[in-house]
């Protein structure tokens, strides 16, 4: 395992859309730990795959309740609003209040390719939003409401 480096605001690669993943092999696996590795060193609570200039679908969580990897993620089911504040390893000492889902069901795989259901409230639905944001080039800032 290894800590990579995290991107920041500003460089191209944080506002392109991310490729599905094809292949589940040994690559997969290690940038999985990498990506777990960097957001706990970095104390996130999610971790997406061009934060470290990757372009895959691929998104790691963990809101203190256990290590969550997501990979080709879709957010299947939502409900209600939240309107929380919210920051952004890539962006650091920015923070604003965002509008989002109170509840959410994702529907992702596993580094093995097997298909795994994830659901969340608050700071967990929060997080799903936000990571798989990342995947299609969306940075938090641009969620912001007053
Ligand atoms: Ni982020």
């Amino acid at each position: 395992m290894a800590l990579r480096n995290i991107v920041l605001e500003g460089d191209p690669i944080l506002y392109k859309k991310c490729r599905k993943v094809e292949k589940f092999d040994e690559s997969l696996s290690t940038l999985i730990d990498d990506m777990l590795e960097t957001m706990k060193n970095s104390n996130g609570v999610g971790l997406a795959a061009p934060q470290i200039g990757i372009l895959k679908r691929v998104v790691v969580i963990n809101v203190g309740d256990g290590n969550i990897e997501l990979v080709n993620p879709t957010i299947i089911a939502f409900s209600g609003e939240q309107r929380e504040g919210e920051g952004c390893l890539s962006c650091p000492g920015q923070y604003g209040v965002t509008l989002r889902p109170k509840f959410v069901k994702v529907k992702a795989q596993d580094r093995f390719g097997n298909e795994v259901v994830y659901q969340g409230q608050m700071l967990k639905a929060r997080a799903f939003c936000h990571e798989i944001d990342h995947l299609d080039g969306i940075l938090f800032k641009s969620r912001i409401v007053k």
